[in-house]
């Protein structure tokens, strides 16, 4: 090679060199949903921006402002690595939702997940709310998805569930809205079944079902801050509906706020039922305000059918500390639990329920229930 050759090939490499690099940098990982159909429905042009986001490791599918209409998608797994959804539009659901799909938007058999942006889902469910026996729809549906987080997003009028989160470990849910008016039907602002290791902080609320609603199978859940009402409150169950339900167990609540809600803290279980089990819960700081059933264990729940008999779900260790403020009924607590089944090791610490500024009333049966510590209102079973 002369020195000639030499100089050339090293300019060659220089520059070839340089263009790698630009060309690295320019790749990008972001893939922006197109607005061109988002009209009429957006779904081919999310699902586009979706593979690509999930073929790169730490993709972005990213939504911008701006309204688009959505018919029902899945955004399926396995992906590359991480993968990002940022959502700053608003999505709208079609009135007539597609028959036999039980989702608006799913994602499924995805690892590694983020959810986020100021942007809504709005299930547009008026019309829907108004039809009997409508089947169960959810506006968005996690399904075998390990380690997500989901933040901020805004969910309005659901036709049914706000969020579903079935068979997930590691679920992160960070300020989240879930709003739906009180009367609308089975609106329940967060479901989860067959999960565990699951943290819900600083969501608001406001539904016409359960704010949060807990499934057979959900282990390890942390709630905490959650503004709730109206709405039905948090519930652990209904259980005891099927066979063969799967136990709930380590369950934390605390530092929730509950207004005009039918109920603050409940546990509810079908009578008669099955065999199960619920351990190992702590409600703890939670303060109630014009709440119907503020403390309540119902072990013969049956809203659909005339049913008659006791829940063989066993209830254990139960702690209600520090749940405060106003009743919208006379009885304050009321542990009703089945004669076949009696709850084990119910405590009541540091509570104090009034009802027109007068002392609420506990009503207990068939339950091992301490009331620990002094000045509790109420201070012990009637
Ligand atoms: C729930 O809170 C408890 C007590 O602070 C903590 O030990 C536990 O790790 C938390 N669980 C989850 C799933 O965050």
């Amino acid at each position: 090679m002369d020195s000639n050759c030499l100089s050339q090939s090293i300019v060659i490499f220089f520059l070839l060199s340089i263009w790698s690099t630009l060309h690295v940098h320019c790749q990008s990982n972001i893939f922006t949903v197109s607005q061109s159909r988002a009209k009429t429905n957006s779904k081919e042009d999310f699902l586009v921006a979706w593979k690509k986001a999930c073929e790169t490791d730490g993709g972005t599918i990213s939504v911008p402002q701006g309204n688009y209409q959505l018919s029902d998608v899945e955004f399926l797994g396995p992906c590359i690595g991480k993968t990002n959804f940022v959502l700053d539009g608003t999505l709208i659901a079609p009135e007539v939702p597609t028959p036999n799909i039980d989702y608006w938007i799913m994602f499924r058999n995805v690892d590694s997940l983020s959810m986020s942006g100021t942007g809504t889902i709005d299930g547009n469910g008026a019309s829907y709310w108004k039809i009997k026996k409508a089947p169960f729809i959810t506006s968005l549906k996690l399904e075998h998805v390990n380690n997500v987080n989901i933040r901020d997003i805004h969910s309005i009028n659901s036709k049914k569930f706000h969020f579903n989160i079935n068979n997930c470990k590691g679920v992160t849910i960070t300020n989240i809205h879930a709003i739906a008016p009180a009367d609308s039907p089975n609106t329940d602002g967060i479901h989860l079944g067959k999960s565990e290791n699951i943290r819900v902080s600083g969501a608001n609320i406001a539904t016409g079902d359960d704010c949060i609603s807990i499934g057979d199978g959900v282990t390890y859940m942390n709630i905490t801050g959650v503004n709730c009402g109206p709405g039905h409150g948090i519930s652990i169950g209904s259980l005891g509906r099927y066979q063969e339900e799967k136990e709930v167990r380590s369950i934390r609540v605390t530092n929730c706020n509950f207004k005009n809600t039918q109920n603050g803290l409940r546990i509810k279980t079908f009578g008669p039922s099955p065999p199960g089990l619920v351990s190992d819960i702590t409600f703890e700081g939670n303060v109630v305000d014009n709440v119907d059933n503020p403390i309540i264990i119902d072990q013969h729940y049956c809203p659909h059918t005339t049913c008659e008999g006791d829940s063989s779900v066993s209830i254990k260790r139960v702690k209600f500390i520090d749940i405060r403020g106003s009743s919208n009924a006379a009885i304050g607590v009321k542990i009703d639990c089945s004669k076949s089944q009696p709850c084990e090791d119910i405590e009541l610490k540091g509570v104090s329920l009034t009802f027109n500024g007068q002392p609420t009333t506990a009503l207990c049966s068939s339950a091992d229930v301490k009331f620990l510590g002094n000045n509790q209102i109420p201070s012990s079973c009637s």
